[in-house]
């Protein structure tokens, strides 16, 4: 599984590996802005309670950018910029998805017990998001 793929026209998605602390009393993982992600991190979410076989996402950002962190457990994201597919597994605290704009994903394959964590630059804007993928293939093709 690489970890670098051509998937974003704007800003490639990218497996971000994360400072990892282990000792006796267990392991710690740091994110930094500026340092570890290359945006303003303003906002946190989590996902967690996710029945067996469902899927999350299904949308592309306009402007968005995140690193995502499968904090406990497993799943996959399966990223799309209109061109090229890729699924990125995220199975360890110390790995990030870093996604920028105008990338469709779907996130499948959730292993029980999994928790997630979004790390975003923006506050959370409706308006902001692709729902309806014919609309976001028409405009990220066009940024060919
Ligand atoms: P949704 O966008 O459907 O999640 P997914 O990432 O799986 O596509 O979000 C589920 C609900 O949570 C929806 O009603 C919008 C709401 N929500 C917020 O209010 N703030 C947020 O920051 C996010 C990410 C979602």
């Amino acid at each position: 599984m690489s970890t670098s793929v051509a998937v974003g026209r704007i800003k490639p998605c990218r497996i971000i590996d994360l400072p990892e602390f282990t000792d006796p009393r267990g392991s710690l993982c740091v994110v930094e802005t500026g340092i570890h992600v290359p945006f303003v991190i303003r906002r946190a979410y989590y996902m967690f309670d996710i029945p067996d076989g469902a899927a999350r996402g299904a949308h592309g950002h306009r402007r968005l950018e995140q690193l995502i962190i499968a904090v406990h457990g497993r799943f996959e994201v399966v990223v799309d910029d209109g061109f090229t597919k890729h699924t990125f597994v995220l199975d360890h605290p110390s790995k990030g998805l870093y996604m920028g704009p105008m990338v469709w994903r779907d996130m499948v394959d959730f292993a029980p017990g999994t928790v997630g964590l979004w790390l975003v630059a923006d506050h959370y804007d409706e308006s902001e998001y692709y729902r309806d993928y014919e609309e976001f293939l028409r405009d990220a093709r066009s940024l060919a």
